[in-house]
């Protein structure tokens, strides 16, 4: 927030049990930072949201992520992440002030990588996901593509790894390994794995900033950036 200081950015977040608000608190007092709780399946929350705040850019986090989660309960997940991805694209659509739609998905919507392929996914490979989670991505992924298609809508489409960084939530793939090879069975939210993880969620930052035509600072659901031109 401090280095963006001309974009004045929404975070929409619904605060599911992964998240934790503590983790905003170093942009919490700043003048240009502003945090809604809500989902993003509410579509008058949203639309008034993109209206009020003269949202322009979206950078779309939000989704329910735990695979092993979407063995159980899968409905949440085509809710949360297919549902509502549909509902901001048709807010966009509806109210016509957003000009670029970032999609955050994953590698996972590839599916798997054969462990003596010489060449791996590349971004025309077939989308064949492998669980519940993914096939949500996909399903996501495709209501993005066919709002830029059908509708205009300026979307960009971004399959990032593994990715990790401080005060992850522990059930991740990445602060579990760390905490499995330190003898901890599982990782506790106190732990701090500061030094192992902050280049690489810097790293994610960055290629994701690339995506505006001027740096946008990243958080995770919705960013909004008004008053300048992207
Ligand atoms: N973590 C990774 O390794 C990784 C890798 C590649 C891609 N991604 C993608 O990056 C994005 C963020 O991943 P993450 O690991 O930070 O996820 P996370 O599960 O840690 O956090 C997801 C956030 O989205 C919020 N959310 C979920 N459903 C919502 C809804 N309906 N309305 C409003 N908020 C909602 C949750 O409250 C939470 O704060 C996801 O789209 C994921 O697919 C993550």
């Amino acid at each position: 927030m401090r280095n963006y200081p001309h974009y004045e950015i929404v975070v929409l977040d619904k605060l599911d049990y992964c998240s934790n608000l503590k983790n905003l608190l170093p942009s919490k007092s700043s003048k240009n930072f502003k945090f809604v709780k809500g989902d993003i399946g509410s579509a008058n929350l949203v639309n008034y949201l993109l209206i009020t705040e003269g949202i322009d850019t979206i950078m779309h986090f939000a989704t329910q992520t735990h695979v092993d989660n979407s063995f159980g309960n899968n409905i949440e997940f085509t809710k949360n992440n297919i549902y509502g991805t549909h509902v901001l694209l048709e807010a966009c659509k509806v109210t016509g002030t957003v000009h670029r739609f970032i999609h955050v998905t994953t590698n996972e919507v590839y599916g798997e990588t054969e462990v003596d392929a010489i060449v791996g996914n590349h971004e025309a490979s077939q989308l064949l996901p492998t669980n519940p989670y993914s096939a949500t991505k996909v399903g996501a992924e495709m209501l993005v593509m066919a709002y830029g298609r059908s509708y205009g809508l300026p979307v960009i489409t971004t399959r990032g790894n593994n990715v990790y960084g401080p005060n992850q939530f522990p059930e991740k793939l990445i602060p579990t390994f760390i905490h499995l090879a330190r003898g901890s069975p599982f990782p506790s939210m106190e732990m701090d794995l500061m030094c192992e993880t902050t280049c690489i969620v810097k790293m994610w930052l960055k290629r994701l900033r690339l995506c505006c035509t001027r740096e946008v600072l990243v958080m995770f659901t919705i960013l909004g950036k008004k008053g300048k031109e992207v």
